[in-house]
């Protein structure tokens, strides 16, 4: 099956849908990949690192010609109604972000070529999709990215320090809307050294935020802002009241604010106000990334830096664009696994069951299929709400989704039907050896040595049965702490193990058991402290 790569042509955009390392990943995967010559120029992936791994450098009309079409941005519908995906099969399919509420004549456009058309934009933010979320994926590298733009506007240093010309104080950061973009952009600032605060009305953000070191702010007023799938609710009168009042606090004390606020299916809130903005020292800066949906600051000029009495606004909507390199790959890996997803080249279909794909189809051979029917394992997506602002790849957001949300914690995974298996199998072999041993040696004088043994495979039955449920039901999040609760108990091994061991020069099972178990258990602790030493050594500066 072929796939092409298409070059994008909107004059901001410097991504490509895909890096020459996803293209290898495709070819071993049994895709015939053909690449538009240049397409990854401005991502600094010349056309020779594609031939590389395996694709083939075509023009223009051979790559739109490819039985599956993968791009980034919506296809430029011309004024005069020609369309760049004129150049398409009829009946081929197209992967890329369409924004469809918002590009209603694109999508009848698409329609007349009968076309299947999947939006990257409409991927549910559920945890099974998480390696498909393309938005997610691009406003990790916006929040970063914000406060980079920040950092190149802001006339000093991020960390506090002490030189011998004098003290300079640490930059004081705010972030409005600890999401995706929010904490990476926390992620960022932190890591450059400055005081970074964080507001959100999720409740479930305080901790992300404190695991990150930043200071969580909050108001007296106890209101949830938690929507559904993890993304915000519109606040009350009084909720919004109480926060613009501790931002007029905020705004007289810190020099940088990033603004990330969203409530899916509406404009972006307006959360800072032109006096906020004056109560701002001169030199701060101000990025808003909600820019292209009208802006969290009510100054922002979407895709403009302006001044304002001494403040920086920016407002830039192509942020993710400006990290070309990284942003093409991160998208390509969304695009590679949701063709996966699909069934990999050899067996790509439109399943309308799966409930990851379900909610991108926007076009089944010409079909509208948006928006999704609701059913028990797809929900609709609201519609997203009429452009306030030039489309931009981050623009619309894919509905509330059932399921909990990747971003904002993990849920505890089911018991694998796997793993119960090997539990049973586990449980009846035990089961046969008791009974073998109990009743076996009926008539025989049970020595003590039997009755031990006996002992020590209940014990050996209940650990494992016990086991089982404890490490299967505990939240990923607790896994670092679960570690060096094993170690403890590997160490209560190693002493049962020496115990265990008999010295009477007579090698005996329960010796070369208790052998195997100090041996098993030494690794579980030796490896534990390395895993934890190499975490360590991740957060050393
Ligand atoms: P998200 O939904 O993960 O995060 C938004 C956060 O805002 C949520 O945590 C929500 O609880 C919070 N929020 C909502 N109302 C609030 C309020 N009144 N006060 C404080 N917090 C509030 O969204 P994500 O993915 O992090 O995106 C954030 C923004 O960044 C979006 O507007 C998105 O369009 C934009 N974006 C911009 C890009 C650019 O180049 N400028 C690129 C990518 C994303």
């Amino acid at each position: 099956m072929k796939l092409g790569i298409v070059k994008e042509t909107r004059p901001e955009e410097r991504r490509v849908a895909a890096s020459p390392a996803v293209v290898a990943k495709w070819v071993k995967g049994g895709w015939e990949v053909c690449v538009e010559s240049s397409a990854g120029d401005s991502a600094a992936y010349p056309d020779k690192q594609y031939e590389a791994a395996g694709a083939t450098v075509v023009d223009r009309t051979a790559a739109w010609g490819a039985d599956i079409v993968v791009k980034l941005r919506p296809p430029v519908l011309h004024a005069d109604g020609t369309c760049e995906t004129d150049q398409m099969r009829e009946g081929a399919t197209l992967v890329s972000y369409i924004f469809p509420a918002e590009n209603a004549a694109l999508l009848e456009r698409l329609a007349v070529k009968k076309l299947t058309v999947l939006a990257m934009d409409q991927v549910p933010r559920i945890s099974r999709a998480q390696k498909m979320d393309a938005l997610s994926s691009m406003a990790n590298i916006a929040g970063y990215r914000s406060v980079i733009e920040a950092a190149n506007r802001f006339g000093s240093f991020f960390t506090g320090q002490i030189t011998a010309a004098g003290k300079v104080r640490p930059a004081k950061v705010l972030i409005i809307g600890g999401g995706v973009a929010g904490l990476a952009a926390l992620g960022c600032a932190k890591g450059l050294g400055a005081i970074v605060r964080a507001f959100d009305v999720r409740p479930a953000v305080e901790d992300q935020v404190k695991s990150l070191g930043g200071e969580f702010l909050t108001v007296k007023i106890q209101e949830s802002g938690e929507g559904q799938g993890g993304y915000a609710k519109e606040m009350s009168k009084e909720f919004l009241e109480a926060e613009y009042a501790l931002f007029r606090e905020q705004a007289k004390d810190v020099d940088i604010v990033i603004t990330t606020a969203l409530i899916p299916g509406k404009p972006a809130p307006k959360l800072w106000f032109t006096d906020m903005v004056e109560l701002m020292k001169p030199g701060s800066v101000i990025v808003d990334l909600a820019a292209e949906r009208g802006g969290n600051c009510e100054l922002t000029q979407p895709g403009e830096v302006i001044e304002h009495k001494g403040v920086t606004i920016v407002g830039y909507t192509d942020l993710a664009s400006r990290m070309p390199n990284v942003a093409s790959d991160l998208y390509g890996t969304n695009l590679l696994h949701f063709l996966d997803e699909m069934g990999g080249a050899a067996g790509h279909k439109v399943d309308h069951d799966n409930d990851a794909v379900r909610p991108a189809l926007v076009l089944e051979k010409g079909e509208k299929t948006w928006p999704p029917p609701p059913s028990k394992k797809v929900e609709a997506p609201k519609p997203a709400p009429a452009p306030v602002a030039a489309p931009a790849p981050a623009a619309a957001k894919p509905a509330p989704a059932p399921a909990k949300s990747h971003g904002h914690g993990h849920a505890a995974q089911p018991p694998s039907p796997v793993m119960g298996v090997v539990m049973t199998i586990v449980g009846v072999i035990a089961a046969i050896a008791f009974a073998g041993l109990r009743f076996g040696k009926a008539d025989a004088v049970a020595s003590e040595e039997t009755y031990a043994l006996l002992q020590h495979l209940t014990v050996f039955v209940m650990a494992v049965f016990v086991g089982f449920q404890v490490v299967w039901n505990v939240a990923p999040a607790l896994h670092t702490p679960l570690m060096s609760v094993t170690n403890a108990i590997s160490g209560i091994i190693v002493v049962g193990g020496l115990l265990g061991t008999r010295t009477d020069g007579v090698l005996h099972g329960s010796t070369m058991v208790a052998i195997a178990a100090t041996l098993f258990a030494t690794i579980n602790i030796a490896g534990g402290f390395l895993v934890t030493r190499r975490m360590l050594a991740m957060f050393r500066k």
